[in-house]
């Protein structure tokens, strides 16, 4: 006759734990990432970058399967080199991180290239899986954190 009475205590106490795990970054201890803090102006720059190449991924990917190589061309570029965030960024950032991100942009414009050449969309899959590469071995070291 104990289940019935500990069910409704163990389900306050799970919802407890839930509802305040939606807030704020996680405690650093749970995350072995390298933590970098930025102000929060920098932090939001970074970020916007960063949706900026998910949306060059996934419209690169689009215009892949309709095989339209402007629009492929156009992507790519959207998160080149050019395009990267502000430089004042640089001295806030590791050494490490500015190397995968400046090998990430060049990517994207050797694609934005590669496309134009003969034969150069057959390349785009290998060079997305590359590319990629990059993304996810930076997002396993590091996270980041805003300086109050
Ligand atoms: C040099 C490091 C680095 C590279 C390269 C990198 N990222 Fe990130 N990205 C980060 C970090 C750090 C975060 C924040 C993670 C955190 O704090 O939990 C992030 C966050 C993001 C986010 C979340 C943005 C938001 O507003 O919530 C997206 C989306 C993302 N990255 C996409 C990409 C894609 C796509 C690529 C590759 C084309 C990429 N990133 C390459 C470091 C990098």
């Amino acid at each position: 006759m104990m289940a019935p009475r500990i069910a409704p205590w163990v389900a306050t106490v799970g919802l407890i734990v839930f509802a305040s795990c939606g807030q704020g970054q996680p405690p650093a201890g749970r995350d072995p990432r390298t933590g970098i803090m930025l102000p929060v102006d920098a932090r939001d720059g970074v970020m916007a970058e960063m949706r900026t190449m998910l949306g060059s991924v996934n419209a690169l990917l689009i215009a892949q399967a309709k095989r339209d190589t402007a629009a492929m061309r156009q992507a790519a570029l959207a998160s080149g080199t050019a395009a990267a965030a502000d430089p004042a960024l640089e001295q806030l950032l590791p050494e490490a991180w500015l190397k995968l991100a400046m090998s990430t942009h060049g990517q994207f414009d050797e694609l934005a290239q590669a496309v134009s050449r003969p034969g150069g969309r057959d390349s785009v899959t290998v060079r997305l899986a590359a590319l990629t590469g990059n993304c996810v071995a930076c997002h396993a070291t590091y996270r980041l954190e805003v300086r109050q």
